[in-house]
């Protein structure tokens, strides 16, 4: 383990602590998680047919992806560098009644137990930004199947005013910035391109970013259909959006 693990394990195991230690079962809605955020629909289905595949689940956090990849009928392995997102994400699994397709593990995303070619396909939530992208870029490669795919969602870190208010201005629902993460920047891709000769990557909310402050569902539909637009029309602004979902094939 490196300080940046020791630094991002100390800062995710006391996140995770509240969540540890309730009672209350940790279910999630497949339905509602996905529809919560648009990259996240985008995301699933940029994975296609998972169903009797073998998937890693990389940074697994909580496990709210692992729970909803076991249940697209994907056999996964998840593992988080804090112990404590672990122990959480086991309890989930279970409370969603999928623990039986869910392997478990504490490991580091640069230096991953796992034997070559062991993978169908990976996925990540907001972990590309976390991590050592050189180090991670090759095991993963080294532990999918050729053919496989890696899809991952990620804050994108290209619009200036953006990463103010990130890190300065308060909003509604704010996780704070652990000491290791910093947004995705297209330079990362570049690293990413080393291991993988074709990454995609399709940028999401431009305007309806304003849903983080402004919690108005009806107004987050307006704005997503304008970006829709705006975006297809001057491809240019896309590095000022909020999010980013990146895909490669092995
Ligand atoms: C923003 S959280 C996302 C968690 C989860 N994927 C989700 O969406 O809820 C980032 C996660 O990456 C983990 N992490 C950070 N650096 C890591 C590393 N080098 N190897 C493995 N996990 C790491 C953290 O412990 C944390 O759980």
């Amino acid at each position: 383990m490196t300080e940046r693990h020791l630094d991002e394990q100390r800062f995710f195991d006391e996140y995770a602590e509240a969540m540890a230690h309730s009672s209350k079962p940790l279910l999630i809605d497949p339905e509602g998680f996905l529809k919560e955020e648009t990259f996240r629909s985008y995301a699933f289905e940029a994975l296609g047919d998972i169903g009797g595949k073998q998937g890693l689940d990389c940074g697994c956090g909580s496990g709210e992806t692992t729970v909803l990849l076991a249940a697209r009928g994907a056999t996964v392995t998840a593992f988080d560098v804090s112990s404590q997102q672990v122990r959480v994400a086991v309890r989930r699994a279970a409370d969603n009644g999928v623990q039986h397709g869910i392997r478990l593990c504490l490991a580091a995303a640069e230096s991953l137990p796992f034997p070559d070619s062991s993978f169908d396909f990976a996925f990540g939530a907001s972990v590309l930004h976390h991590v050592e992208l050189r180090g991670f870029s090759r095991e993963l490669r080294r532990v999918l199947r050729p053919g496989a795919r890696a899809v991952f969602w990620d804050p994108l870190g290209e619009n200036r005013f953006l990463e103010f208010a990130r890190k300065h201005l308060p909003y509604p629902d704010k996780f704070g910035q652990s000491p290791g993460e910093r947004p995705l920047r297209y330079s990362d891709m570049t690293i990413l391109r080393e291991s993988f000769p074709i990454v995609r990557v399709r940028e999401f909310e431009l305007l309806s970013m304003v849903y983080r402050a402004v919690r108005c569902r009806p107004l987050f539909s307006t704005l997503e259909m304008i970006d829709d637009w705006l975006l297809g029309r001057f491809p240019s602004l896309k590095k000022y959006c909020r999010y980013v979902v990146t895909c490669v094939d092995r």
